[in-house]
């Protein structure tokens, strides 16, 4: 038995302690720890020749797992502060001694720019030791435009704390080493989500009590310590390229070198639970420019898998690749007929039908675009779950995906049950389960 089955049922998907080292600096709420992809590459036998491939690859957990193990790793996805974190986490060349100078500038010119604009902060230390530093004016602001703002979800950030996060942000621009920028820009990020923000994570993404005001020089140094002491005490093997785009056309981004083959794949898609995935990352996506208008958001949505009724479009037609799967048209159909029992008419309501057809239509174009670049006898461990958001229909997500698999030149090895966990609606408990494949 391996590490991750001995684990209980509850931390099965907790990361542990001992795996904080870079994987915390910015994680998903719905990401997989990293212990699951250390248990698939030793499951599989990757050696340190092999590469790894993720295509929905998140805030990074299987590139960055595969470089501590000393493999190289690709990653694709397509929400671009994702796609960021994935990088910032995944470069190997930081000078730690530069961070550092850089995390002095960066306090000091927050020290300095806060007094500048009468701002008292309870813990701030000013002057205390020597630093570059500037001071950012109010001409320097650069705020939020009304495009931007309409796409922040109410009540994310109070005045107060936004003021903030934009000084810190135009500090950190004034940085010109870029590999350094991005790494503090990603300290930002997290600073956003967990300090300056009212933004709540439960199965949904909510709001807390408005915090008026926040500490932010020394939280949001903290927070960039820490990811220098894991840049300083960790040791990253292997190279990982990350690419932004969509996994149900890998021809347009993949690049020679992945052509030669890739040996695993590690991955988990999103599920279809109608849960819109663009909006837990919206604040810090809005504040840090990843978004800046309504048309972009949609832009984004657009490159992703169907998975929730925010991201379905009149001219999706995925749908057509899985027509002739009577074992997905017929789960569809009976939520259709479902909806039409309990009289239930919201525009939302109507299509959730559709997005089962879209979800399993879009995995069939990714798992056919994928094969081309795998090598023989390829691995592949698809982490997903069963679901019943749909009006309480069981969507067995793991079985239909590996129907559809067998029908595109992949072999299903085993469906291994990765852990339970409480259905939203019903609380019913159902798998999470891993989809083993391999190429035929
Ligand atoms: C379950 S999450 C993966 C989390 C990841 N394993 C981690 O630990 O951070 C699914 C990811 O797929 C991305 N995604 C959805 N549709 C996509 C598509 N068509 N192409 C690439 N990525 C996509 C989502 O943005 C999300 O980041």
């Amino acid at each position: 038995m391996t590490g991750v089955q001995k684990l209980e049922n509850s931390k099965r998907n907790k990361i542990q302690a001992y795996d904080l080292a870079i994987h915390d600096w910015y994680q998903f709420i719905l990401g997989y720890p990293p212990h699951l992809v250390r248990h698939y590459i030793e499951k599989f036998g990757v050696s340190k020749y092999d590469i790894v491939f993720d295509p929905f690859c998140g805030t990074g957990t299987t590139p960055v797992e595969a470089l501590k193990n000393g493999i190289s790793s690709y990653g694709l996805e397509a929400n671009p502060i994702a796609t960021f974190a994935s990088k910032v986490k995944t470069y190997t060349d930081y000078d730690p001694d530069l961070l550092l100078e850089y995390l002095a500038y960066i306090r000091r010119s927050m020290e300095s720019s806060y007094s500048n604009y009468g701002i008292v902060e309870p813990q701030a230390d000013l002057f205390s030791y020597k630093a570059r530093f500037c001071t950012i004016k109010v001409k320097d602001i650069i705020n939020l435009t009304e495009s931007q703002l309409q796409v922040i979800p109410k009540g994310f950030i109070s005045p107060k704390p936004l003021l903030k996060v934009l000084i810190i942000k135009e500090i950190i621009r004034s940085i010109e080493n870029k590999d350094a920028r991005d790494f503090f820009l990603l300290a930002l990020a997290k600073f956003i989500v967990k300090e300056a923000g009212n933004v709540r994570f439960g199965p949904e993404v909510g709001r807390t009590k408005p915090k008026s005001d926040i500490e932010s020089i020394h939280s949001f140094t903290t927070i960039a310590e820490i990811m220098i002491n894991d840049v300083q005490k960790t040791k990253l093997t292997g190279q990982a390229q990350i690419m932004q785009g969509d996994a149900r056309s890998l021809d347009k981004y993949m690049t020679r070198e992945l052509v030669r083959g890739i040996n695993c794949v590690i991955t988990s898609p999103p599920y279809p639970n109608e849960k819109d995935y663009t909006r837990s990352t919206r604040l810090e996506s809005v504040l840090l420019d990843f978004i800046r208008n309504k048309r972009e958001l949609r832009g984004i949505k657009e490159n992703l898998l169907r998975s929730n009724s925010r991201n379905v479009f009149v001219s999706d037609n995925d749908s057509r690749y899985i027509s002739s799967f009577s074992s997905i048209t017929s789960i569809a159909q009976e939520v259709e007929n479902r909806r039409l029992a309990l009289n239930k008419t919201s525009g939302f309501e109507r299509h959730y039908n559709k997005i089962i057809l879209h979800y399993f239509g879009g995995l069939y174009r990714h798992l056919k675009t994928l094969r081309p670049y795998l090598a023989r006898n390829c691995k592949l461990a698809y982490v997903v779950g069963d679901q019943m958001s749909f009006f309480r229909v069981l969507i067995p997500t793991a079985e239909l995906l590996g129907e559809i698999a067998e029908s595109l030149g992949y072999r299903i090895k085993e469906i291994e049950l990765w852990r339970t966990r409480a259905a939203t609606a019903t609380k019913m408990q159902i798998n999470e389960n891993v989809l083993i494949l391999e190429k035929k």
